[in-house]
């Protein structure tokens, strides 16, 4: 999986990740659900789209390259990873900040992360998450945002 598919109902605000494509038309509120198009809306590129770094296993997730708000009239509302087999995604609220940190599911499998053995892996409060086995086939992450006022974004992302 490279993409996800996100769709929005334009009457109730109902957002749905497409988890698996049967070709059917989504519908919500008696009407077809908008698919989303990241980077399309009208709006400071430097503010919305991901800037991801790697550090220290993890891949660190700030949106964007300047801070954007954290309002409650318009704010980040989460920011999601995708990666190989898995979807990963973290909700914020306004006050915190627009960041997230996921533990990279790329390189060796000697980084595995195997947390302790009664751990519940954090899912997530901000915290790194499920990705806690490493594919060193994996070459490309891409990362996800939405803006409540802005819309969809996304950047791809290489170690
Ligand atoms: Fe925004």
């Amino acid at each position: 999986m490279k993409e996800m598919l996100f769709y929005r109902c334009e009457k109730c605000g109902n957002m749905v990740a497409l988890v698996k494509a049967g070709g059917g038309e989504l519908t919500c509120c008696g009407q077809a659900m908008t698919k989303l198009q990241a980077n399309t809306t009208d709006a400071s590129q430097e503010k919305h789209v991901p800037a991801v770094v790697y550090e220290n296993g993890k891949i660190k997730v700030a949106i964007g390259s300047i801070p954007h708000p954290m309002l409650v009239e318009h704010h980040i509302e989460w920011i999601a990873l995708v990666a190989g087999n898995k979807f990963e995604m973290v909700y914020l609220k306004p006050g915190m900040e627009a960041k997230a940190d996921f533990m990279c599911p790329m390189g060796e499998v000697e980084d595995i992360y195997v947390g302790k053995e009664d751990e519940i892996v954090p899912n997530c409060e901000g915290n790194p998450c499920n990705f806690v086995s490493k594919d060193k086939s994996l070459t490309e992450v891409t990362v996800y945002e939405y803006c409540n006022l802005h819309g969809l974004w996304q950047a791809k992302f290489s170690l």
